[in-house]
């Protein structure tokens, strides 16, 4: 398969997209090909999400293992049977409360849907974002798009334009630029394919929410899951990551024992990196690079600026990153779960 095209990165109005634009964005999916585009949570890489040949083009130009399945986007409940059958009444009651927006919910498989989005499971992973620009874009191509996150696999997911063409660059015909996205993380994976409904990815929705829909939950995909037969594949491979070594620091000292990691590393001649709240920052002068990205307490923020800051810190050159912890309230449990994911050790 020939890798290369001619990227076109367009740049439309991410709040009343440009119809011309998006029909002709539509109509490349329609003919099997890639655009990658914003949601609310992160861009994602689309194609046609029901034809297999369009499908495992995403998983040549991620570099994604191929048993890692994908999620289908849709624009409007009404279109949720034709990905997926035998729906329990859960998930409209969630539908009804959290779409568009980023809950992916697990369900029995529409037989319609390919193998190859699946990766050959049952059950498919299905969402409504709630962007203009997705939407308009799903619309246009009149199928539902599947559409992973636009980074090269493992890498810190892209909240921008530009972190799409530094990942994939000429390996995607189109890039949709609907400047930075408003979540930063993605979605909340759920499945309602068990009882109770089980969280294999914390994400844009909080748990304490969906646990005011659901009820009882259980909460697989919060701890890393590094052995066992693999319950949501993505749970198996190291993720978010970048290519620095990234330390997580935890702890009641842990502004302390940053400090001490600083002076450690660069006592060995070590450039080192650190991710940061703004509170703390004024600590950590010592190191190379301090990349802030927001108040402790604005969770929402550090999640907006998360996966751009550990981009930042990654290009800056470092030879060790180091990175706070954060409140697992909230889209906290979020951002918790991408930093262990990311990182290289906890201490
Ligand atoms: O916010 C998001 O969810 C973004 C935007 C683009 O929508 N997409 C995204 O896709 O994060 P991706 O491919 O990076 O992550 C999909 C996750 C993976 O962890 C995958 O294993 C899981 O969903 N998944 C997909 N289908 C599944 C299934 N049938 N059963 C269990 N887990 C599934
Ligand atoms: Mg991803």
């Amino acid at each position: 398969m020939n890798l290369k095209a001619e990227v076109r990165v367009i740049t439309v109005d991410p709040l009343s997209p440009d119809r011309v634009i998006l029909a002709n964005a539509g109509e490349m999916i329609r003919q099997g090909r890639l655009v990658a585009f914003p949601t609310e949570t992160v861009y994602g890489l689309g194609a046609n999400g029901l034809s297999a040949q369009a499908v495992r083009r995403i998983f040549v130009v991620k570099c994604r293992p191929p048993d890692n399945p994908l999620i289908l986007h849709i624009a409007a409940l009404d279109d949720l049977p034709r990905v997926a059958c035998q729906v329990p009444s859960s998930a409209y009651a969630l539908a009804a409360r959290f779409w568009p927006g980023p809950l992916t919910l697990i369900l029995q498989r529409n037989k319609a849907v390919p193998d190859e989005v699946s990766a050959g499971l049952d059950t498919i992973a299905v969402r409504i974002p709630a962007h203009r620009v997705a939407l308009a874009l799903i619309h246009a191509s009149k199928t539902p798009i599947a559409a992973p996150s636009a980074n090269h696999a493992g890498r810190p997911s892209p909240t921008t334009a530009a972190h799409v063409l530094h990942d994939l660059g000429e390996r995607v015909e189109l890039i949709l630029d609907g400047g930075e996205t408003d979540v930063g993380v993605e979605s909340t994976v759920l499945d309602l394919t068990v009882t109770p409904p089980c969280i294999l990815r914390p994400g844009g929705i909080a748990i304490e929410e969906l646990k005011k829909v659901t009820g009882k939950v259980d909460r697989l995909g919060v701890e890393r899951q590094d052995s066992g037969p693999a319950r949501s594949p993505g749970l198996k491979y190291r993720h978010y990551a970048p290519q620095t070594p990234l330390i997580l620091v935890s702890g009641t000292e842990m502004v302390a024992k940053i400090i001490t990691l600083i002076a450690q590393y660069k006592a060995e001649g070590q450039r080192v990196g650190v991710l940061a709240g703004e509170e703390n920052s004024s600590h950590y002068k010592e190191a190379d690079y301090v990349v802030i990205i927001g108040p402790r307490a604005d969770l929402p923020q550090i999640a907006k600026n998360l996966f751009a800051g550990l981009r930042q810190l990654d290009a800056a050159g470092a030879d060790v990153l180091v990175a706070e912890i954060f409140d697992e309230q909230g889209i906290g449990a979020a951002i918790m779960n991408r930093l262990r994911k990311a990182a290289s050790e906890v201490i």
